[in-house]
């Protein structure tokens, strides 16, 4: 049976900084955030959008092609969690009205956990075959203002639906994983922003990706040549580039960094944002083409896998509408970023949010979500 990626859609905050005035303010040059790092803007979350709020917003796009009801299972796969009992994935099950009787849960590890969900998605589907997986990577990225971390901020959600038949992406068995404890990004509980040792995580990037890769092909038997486009977990786009590099050669990965170049990382969402972008960007017919995945997370778990894009992906392609609601945000100065960062700026009526959801208050440590609209 094969079994993957049947519906995929992304959603990220309305607003964003320019990362010309981030460069400005910070007296760097922006040629290196530009094409050294390889990102010029940056997502900023005004208060009342988080995880859950741009997490239902691409799971209603996702769903908008796919039965409801025969989503029996959430996964939502964050780092950036409000709540250390409570799933976010909760929160979202019901402004989606979802059945009662779908399992709901957060996982985490780092950016790899959108692809342990998808992992367990798939599990779930051989056992039960007319079932559907609603998989949501919902990430902010923050780091300390004034840190090399900083032009890397950025923040998204992505939602899949794994089932049987996948109109877009057959995933393939076989991986190469690779696991070490390394302290190279990390967040205690009682911080926003990300502790990290930048080139530390750059080189264990790297490293892992040469060990998943020879293990997959070993596993595989299957070599270079037989992959034909490649998505790398993209926390700035010159670490995707160098992956590639280390990989391919020459080969280029451009299509695949067209939305996270002006998103910023997301995290867990990353990856897949990479493989819609490639998706909705390349000139090229993609049907049947073998694609391998590099996912990381830090901490760290490393996956290489591909998948095989399916005959009809183009059908389920929300191209156009992913250009225009990137080309719709606001470009915010770098006072309102500022706010936007500040965990007491709590003005939750002044902003727009990316879909219908949106976080109207925190009384009492509850989240107050409302419904802008009805879905
Ligand atoms: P840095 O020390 O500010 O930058 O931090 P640099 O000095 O290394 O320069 C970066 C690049 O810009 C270099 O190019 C410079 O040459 C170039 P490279 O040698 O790498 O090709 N450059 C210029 N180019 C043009 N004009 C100029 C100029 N000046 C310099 N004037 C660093 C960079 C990535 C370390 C920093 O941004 C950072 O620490 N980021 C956060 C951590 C991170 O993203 N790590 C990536 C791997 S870990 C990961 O992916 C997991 C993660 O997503 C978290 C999770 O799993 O949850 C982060």
């Amino acid at each position: 049976m094969k079994i993957g990626i049947d519906s995929a859609a992304f959603s990220t905050s309305k607003y964003f900084l320019s990362l010309e005035t981030l460069a400005r303010r910070r007296n760097v040059d922006f040629a290196k955030y530009c094409s050294g790092i390889g990102q010029t803007k940056m997502a900023v979350f005004p208060p009342n959008e988080d995880i859950v709020t741009v997490g239902a917003d691409a799971a209603e796009k996702a769903l908008a092609a796919v039965p409801r009801d025969d989503i029996d299972m959430l996964i939502f796969a964050t780092e950036s969690s409000f709540d250390l009992s409570k799933s976010a994935g909760i929160y979202v099950h019901h402004f989606l009205n979802l059945r009662e009787d779908c399992r709901v849960f957060d996982l985490k590890q780092a950016c790899y956990s959108v692809t342990a969900a998808l992992r367990l998605a798939i599990s779930h589907v051989a056992e039960n075959p007319d079932s559907r997986v609603l998989v949501v990577g919902s990430d902010v990225v923050r780091y300390p203002p004034n840190t090399p971390g900083e032009p890397t901020q950025g923040g998204a959600a992505v939602a899949l639906v794994v089932s049987k038949d996948p109109r877009i992406l057959e995933v393939e068995p076989q991986a190469g994983v690779h696991t070490v404890d390394v302290t190279d990004f990390w967040r205690p509980a009682h911080l926003n922003e990300a502790l990290f040792d930048g080139k530390l995580s750059a080189r264990n990037y790297l490293k892992s990706l040469d060990i998943c890769v020879d293990r997959y092909f070993q596993k595989t038997n299957l070599k270079i040549s037989d992959i034909d486009h490649a998505c790398f977990h993209a926390p700035f786009g010159k670490m995707a580039l160098k992956a590639d590099r280390q990989l391919f050669g020459t080969r280029s990965i451009d299509k695949t960094l067209v939305y996270n170049s002006v998103i910023g990382n997301s995290c867990s969402a990353s990856l897949y944002i990479c493989f819609i972008s490639l998706t909705d960007n390349s000139e090229e017919d993609l049907s049947g083409r073998r694609t391998g995945f590099f996912s990381y997370g830090s901490g760290s778990v490393a996956e290489f896998f591909c998948g095989v894009i399916s005959e009809n992906y183009k059908c389920m392609s929300n191209a156009e509408k992913n250009r225009a609601a990137l080309a719709d945000r606001t470009e915010i100065s770098f006072r309102e970023y500022e706010s936007f960062c500040n965990p007491e700026f709590r003005i939750f009526d002044r902003y727009q949010n990316a879909g219908n959801l949106t976080l109207s208050g925190v009384s009492d440590c509850r989240r107050v979500y409302k419904i802008l609209e009805p879905y």
